[in-house]
């Protein structure tokens, strides 16, 4: 099969191509439906379908014999330990987390928040949850209390799952008091929480409320699968959307399944027993496609590493990883390579290993600039692909098939749409633009499956942030175009979403917590380029009249105060005085102006500006700090 023929089959007759696809699953219920429309008049997929995550991923790979082939490999060079289980332990461990849930009171359609650092209980508790039909909702480690605040607030957790510390490069950052002062915030208070004891640091417990990972495992009794609808929400993963509030991403069970499962042999190659690696986190998207279900729905070998690409304990650690286990596949973001790079430039760490079983290196969650792309390449010697999708669509939407047909590569091009994603390129009055014609990445209806169907609880905003821009369409928030090949080439988000190190953030939520600063009057925060995260952002500030204040003292208050409220993964550094911001005669700071100044690049003055003098003050400004760059 050719990539067109599975391409264009995919658009052509979605409902008969996604229904073959479901049929690689063992179903409790085989889907009849394939396409159908729920209340809010979204399509869904395989709505009759009943099926569970958690058997599809451990359950059913025992029953076909591969009981003892590894699941799970944990390798964590910051506490100098290694652990393999087999499907049949990872299942076992699962189903008796999965009864101290239960034992709990967690049924299905309950949530479960779970706050945890990389190890192979965050893992546990993940697949334990959707075991009993119930619904995860996993916290990056990196945010403070108040984010996670929101989100207990937001996802209404029946249970809190946690770790007494996290382990950072050679710092260890206690998670009890960082869950403590954020149920202290929320309004929700959850039944209890389990508290894994980590060697490193002793949590407190409360008693009553707070149960020991350890001795409730115990006790437990291991728990069975139960049958949810192929619709019913597996995840909620909040992500950083253009205002404060962050949106959840809700995931379902059937088509995620199907997707994932899909996507494992058509972009990744990758065959049961094969070793899989996505050196992120599950706190991200690409943690809970690529570390979790991914992987083991495909029957493969997953790596679980709580480590960096640097210094843990040094820029060798990602080809020390792939060598040792096997890795046929590894997944990582640019800024990883970066930072590798910026170490060990002429790559002799690497000659160390042997990469024998290494296919392909798989890049995303932010550009993958053309150097970083080439370097990479060519000191593995390996094929890098570049591909580009969101949290909101679970699975990559443009990619290099490699497991249909390897294209050749094009560096700054993420390849080619995906079967299943009708990607266009659409002007501001929607209308598709031809080749070369830069313009908003949209996704034509109806979504594959996989992609989310709703904003948790908040259907409108799915609608009003998403699908009302252009109707038919899903708009993507990205733009780009595509070349007379095909290929499409994402040159960045035209809304005020940065990416720092592979991160999504939200500047409106840094300007918010920027405003309520007693000094500032206004600001603007834009993300400017930075040679290893890609994006760092910068606060633009204007002060309130006759306020006189030292800028150092200011720009540290102002760091602080977003550390406090985001966490250190805004990594939020420079802010900088300036005496007026550009903005439209009806008050509205142009933004993107902005953006095109701090990135060093053309722009032209528009008509509706109040005060076209800003610009060039801005632009000196960023430029005597050494803020103004090229993207
Ligand atoms: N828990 C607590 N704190 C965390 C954290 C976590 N899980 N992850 C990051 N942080 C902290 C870091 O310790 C750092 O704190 P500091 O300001 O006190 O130094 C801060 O957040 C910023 O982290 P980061 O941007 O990751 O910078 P870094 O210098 O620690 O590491 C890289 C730089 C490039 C090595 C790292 O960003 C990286 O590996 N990025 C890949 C990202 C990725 O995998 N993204 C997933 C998408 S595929
Ligand atoms: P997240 O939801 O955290 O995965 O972030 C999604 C955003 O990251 C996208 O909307 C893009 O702006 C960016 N992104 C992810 N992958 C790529 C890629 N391959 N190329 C360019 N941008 C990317």
């Amino acid at each position: 099969m050719t990539y067109q023929a599975e391409y264009a089959r995919s658009i052509e007759d979605p409902q008969a191509f996604w229904g073959d696809k479901a049929a690689a699953l063992k179903w409790f219920r085989v889907p009849q439906q394939i396409l159908s429309r729920d209340e809010n008049g979204v399509e869904r997929w395989f709505a009759d379908g009943e099926l569970n995550t958690c058997y599809l991923a451990l359950d059913v790979h025992i029953e076909q014999g591969r009981g003892e082939q590894a699941a799970l490999i944990f390798d964590s060079p910051v506490t100098s330990t290694q652990k393999r289980y087999s499907y049949t332990e990872l299942r076992d461990q699962v189903a008796r987390f999965a009864g101290v849930l239960s034992a709990q009171g967690v049924v299905k359609g309950d949530r479960v928040l779970i706050y945890m650092p990389m190890i192979a209980e965050a893992v546990i508790a993940m697949l334990a949850v959707a075991r009993l039909g119930a619904v995860h909702s996993v916290v990056f480690g990196g945010f403070a209390a108040p984010e996670l605040a929101v989100r207990i607030d937001d996802a209404r957790p029946r249970v809190v799952v946690s770790a007494s510390c996290g382990i950072e490069i050679a710092k260890v950052i206690p998670y009890k008091p960082l869950l403590d002062d954020a149920l202290a915030r929320a309004a929700h208070k959850p039944d209890a929480c389990v508290v894994l004891q980590r060697p490193e640091v002793k949590a407190e417990l409360l008693p009553g409320r707070d149960l020991d990972w350890q001795a409730a495992m115990a006790q437990a009794t291991p728990a069975d699968c139960v049958p949810v609808k192929a619709t019913d929400p597996l995840y909620i993963l909040y992500t950083s959307g253009t205002t404060g509030r962050p949106k959840g991403v809700v995931r379902d069970n059937g088509g995620h399944a199907v997707a994932l499962k899909y996507s494992m042999q058509a972009i990744y190659n990758m065959n049961p027993g094969d070793v899989f690696w996505a050196a992120s986190d599950v706190g991200w998207v690409v943690g809970h496609s690529y570390i979790v279900y991914g992987p083991l729905l495909a029957g493969c070998t997953t790596l679980v590493y709580e480590g960096k690409p640097v210094r843990t304990p040094d820029a060798g650690a990602f080809w020390r990883v792939c060598a040792e286990h096997g890795v046929k596949a590894l997944f990582a973001a640019p800024t990883a390579f970066r930072a590798i790079k910026k170490e060990d430039p002429e790559g002799q760490l690497l000659q160390q290993y042997d990469l024998s079983k290494l296919q392909t290196i798989f890049m995303a969650g932010e550009r993958l600039d053309p150097p970083t792309y080439e370097w990479t390449r060519d000191i593995s010697g390996k094929p890098v692909v570049d591909h580009w999708w969101q949290t909101e669509s679970g699975w990559a939407i443009c990619a290099n098939p490699v497991g249909i047909e390897m294209l050749p590569a094009k560096p700054g091009s993420s390849t080619v749409p995906v079967p299943g994603y009708n990607v266009q390129i659409l002007g501001p009055g929607g209308d598709e633009l031809p080749a070369g014609e830069q313009g908003i990445l949209a996704l034509k209806l109806p979504l594959p499956p996989g992609c989310l169907p709703t904003i948790w609880g908040d259907f409108e905003r799915f609608k009003s942030g998403y699908l009302s821009d252009f109707p038919g369409y899903y708009s993507s928030g990205d733009g780009g175009y595509k070349d007379a090949d095909g290929y499409v080439f994402i040159m960045g988000r035209t809304d005020d979403v940065i990416n720092v190190a592979g991160h999504r953030l939200s500047t409106g939520e840094m300007e918010e917590i920027i405003a309520a600063h007693p000094a500032v009057a206004e600001c603007a925060v834009i993300g400017v380029h930075d040679d290893l995260k890609g994006q760092q952002p910068v606060g633009l500030v204007l002060l309130k009249d006759g306020v006189e204040l030292d800028e150092a003292r200011l720009e540290a208050e102002l760091v602080a105060s977003v550390r406090q409220v985001i966490g250190a993964v805004a990594c939020f550094k420079r802010a900088v005085v300036v005496q007026r911001l550009p903005k439209t005669r009806s008050g509205k700071i142009l933004r993107k102006l902005l953006r095109q100044i701090a990135d060093g690049n053309e722009y032209s003055i528009p008509s509706t500006i109040d005060d076209p003098a800003s610009l060039a003050e801005i632009e000196a400004i960023l430029n005597r700090r050494g803020l103004l760059g090229k993207s």
